[in-house]
Order: structure tokens, then C-alpha cells, then sequence
């Protein structure tokens, strides 16, 4: 039921800081430790690898994950589209452990790799929302995200839930291997912080709309950029605005902007930074000028360490490790505006589909 909501997708965004509670509920103890299954962590820690594998958002959750893992843990990770890995699978490690993410549970991409891992006899987790989901039963571990249904196609709690029950399960694995940066990092401490400053921003919906009609309303196209982990974010936020407002959208490594792409800014295509990281900070800022003196208007969405007066947006500080969680809020809700003030259907776009369960 959506109560008051227009649509099922602003309910979803608020619920955002409420799914960061329940998952330290449910994963963490009192002081703070992980509580995961002893088995599953057995079963990584014989791996040499981890294979991230998903599809559209999901997918772009396990973009954040390899940066966790591999922060956390030291074990190499890989990330994988599932239509791709489907049928042209990379050469693997000696001991390969999956990861599959699916809101779902059930899409056919995905499904049809964990057949392949099946049959082959590697070991699998699969990270879901849906209990006893077709990819929770086949997979020999599930952790459930604990969203609550997500209705809207658009998906949004899933994709911070996902995140944060990476960061979670990297911080179990990490600490298990009595890794410093595993120790260090005080994951229940994070996730309140988390849930407070996505609270800070789900609040700021006026500002949000206003950007959406000064920067999306009238364009057709649009960039999101970043370096790092922001441009892992920049992926999600741009399939935010093309999948519900069908503004085309790219989310771009900002570095790489001016090896060819550059060529498609023109005068008042907008353009949108995402700076959370301290070493790219100065980067990105520089590729946006770059950007701007080719007639881009620009938009930054920037976390406070890192702000500056002159910035559209400013996120509460986090671990940098866990501010996606917060950089892809303005962007859902960017998205939803631009969706909503064109008249568009936010919860049902043309073409798509809830769950995809074709290949
Ligand atoms: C985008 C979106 C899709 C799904 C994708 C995978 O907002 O919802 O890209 O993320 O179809 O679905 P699941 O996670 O159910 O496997």
C-alpha cells in the first residue's frame, strides 16, 4: 500500500534510512559484530575469489561490493553483467566463490549462470529480497536484504540494502582474516550515520525538484560523472533518468570524458559530479570546468569534507567506502522528479518489466 505516496518509488526512497536500521538489526550484534552464518564464512575463505554477478542495478550494487571486498577482505573480486558471464565466461580462478545480487531472486540472466556455477560445482551465495526466490533455493547460502517489497520498477532500497549488506559481509570476512581495515571499520557506527544523512537528503525534496526543473526538464540527454567509486554511482544514477524519465543518460568515468565523449557537450547539456572521494576530488573538478568550457551547465553533488559554497548539493560525511549510499539518493530523487513533472508513469515506464524472467 502506498498510504499517502503518489507513487510506490518516493515511498521506497523514504524507506531508505529505515532499511539501513533493520539490516544492522539483523546482521550486527550489540557491540557491533557481524552475525553471519559461520559456514558461509568458511566457505569464502577457502575461495581465492570472489565473482560478484547481476544484472541492471544489482549489477551496479556489485560495483560498490568489489570496492569493499576487496578494501576489506584483500581477496580479489571480480563484477559481472549475468547476460554476459552467461555465455562468455572469463577464465576462472582455481577456487572461485559466487556472489549473485538479486532484488528478485529470479532473473533469467542470472539464473542461467548459476546453473552453469551449479553444474560446475562452485560454491554460491546468493543476496536477495525475495525468500525462497528461484536464485536463493539453487544458491548454497541466501542472506536476505530485508527491504520489504520494493513495487516500484525503478529499483532503489534494493540497491542501498545490497550495498550495505556487502559492506557488512565484507566486514565479517575481513575481521574473520584479522585484517586491520576490516577491524577499523565500524560498520554499525557507518550504517547510522548512514541512515541519518540519507534522512538529511530524502528531506530536501523541494531542492531536489528544483534542480530536476533547472537541470532535466528540458534536455534529452544528460551526463552524470566521477572517478573510482563515484563513477560506480554515476552508472546507477544515470539508469535512474533513463529508465523512468527517458532522458538519455550516461554515467562516465570523468577521466575518460575527454578521450572522445567530450565531443557530444553542447550549450546547457547538463552535466552532474559526483565527489566523494578525497584523491579524485580536484579531478573531477577540473573535468567539470573541462566540461563547462564547452558549454555544460554543471551540477555537483559533493560530500561536506570536500564542499565548497559554490556546490548544488552537499552530502553528510561517511566512511568513503559507504558514500554511495548517499550519493545515489539525490540521484533516485532527481530522477523521480524529472519523471513525475513530465506526466510520466514513475512506477511503471514503458517497456520494462518488475522482474525479467527472460533471457
Ligand atoms: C533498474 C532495475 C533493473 C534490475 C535488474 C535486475 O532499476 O530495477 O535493472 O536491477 O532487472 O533485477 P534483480 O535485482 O531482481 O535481479
Amino acid at each position: 500500500d502506498k498510504g499517502t505516496y503518489p507513487f510506490y518509488m518516493l515511498k521506497e526512497v523514504d524507506e531508505q534510512p529505515n532499511v539501513m536500521r533493520k539490516l544492522t538489526q539483523t546482521y550486527l550484534n550489540g557491540e557491533g559484530k557481524p552475525e553471519i552464518d559461520d559456514q558461509l564464512i568458511k566457505a569464502m575463505q577457502a575461495a581465492d575469489r570472489l565473482y560478484i554477478v547481476g544484472a541492471g542495478t544489482s549489477y551496479h550494487a556489485g560495483l560498490i561490493g568489489k570496492r569493499l571486498f576487496e578494501k576489506l577482505t584483500s581477496m580479489p573480486t571480480e563484477v559481472h553483467v549475468s547476460s554476459e558471464f552467461a555465455y562468455e565466461q572469463p577464465l576462472l580462478s582455481a577456487k572461485p566463490f559466487f556472489i549473485f545480487l538479486t532484488q528478485s531472486g529470479e532473473t533469467a540472466d542470472s539464473r542461467e549462470v548459476l546453473s552453469n556455477v551449479n553444474e560446475a560445482g562452485y560454491p554460491s551465495l546468493t543476496i536477495t529480497n525475495v525468500e525462497n526466490s528461484t536464485l536463493s533455493r539453487e544458491a548454497n547460502f541466501t542472506l536476505l536484504l530485508h527491504a520489504g517489497p520494493e513495487i516500484a520498477v525503478a529499483s532503489t532500497k534494493a540497491y542501498t540494502a545490497q550495498i550495505a549488506l556487502e559492506a557488512i559481509l565484507a566486514k565479517a570476512l575481513g575481521e574473520d582474516l584479522g585484517l586491520d581495515a576490516a577491524k577499523a571499520f565500524d560498520v554499525r557506527t557507518q550504517l547510522a550515520l548512514v541512515a541519518n544523512g540519507m534522512q538529511a537528503i530524502v528531506d530536501e525534496k523541494d531542492k531536489l525538484e528544483g534542480l530536476s526543473n533547472e537541470f532535466l526538464m528540458d534536455t534529452n540527454r544528460a551526463f552524470y560523472i566521477g572517478r573510482g567509486i563515484d563513477q560506480a554511482v554515476s552508472l546507477e544514477a544515470a539508469l535512474k533518468l533513463k529508465e523512468i524519465s527517458y532522458v538519455q543518460a550516461e554515467g562516465f568515468a570523468s577521466g575518460e570524458l575527454k578521450h572522445g565523449t567530450i565531443a557530444l557537450i553542447e550549450k546547457g547539456t547538463p552535466v552532474i559530479g559526483i565527489i566523494t572521494q578525497a584523491k579524485t576530488a580536484s579531478l573531477t573538478r577540473s573535468n567539470l570546468q573541462e566540461t563547462i568550457a564547452r558549454g555544460a551547465k554543471t551540477m555537483t553533488i559533493v560530500r561536506e569534507s570536500l564542499a565548497t559554497d559554490d556546490d548544488d548539493l552537499v552530502l553528510p560525511d561517511v566512511d568513503e567506502l559507504l558514500m554511495p549510499l548517499l550519493s545515489v539518493v539525490p540521484a533516485q530523487l532527481l530522477a523521480y522528479y524529472t519523471s513525475l513533472n513530465k506526466g510520466l508513469d514513475v512506477d511503471k515506464p514503458r517497456n520494462l518489466a518488475k522482474s525479467v524472467t527472460v533471457e
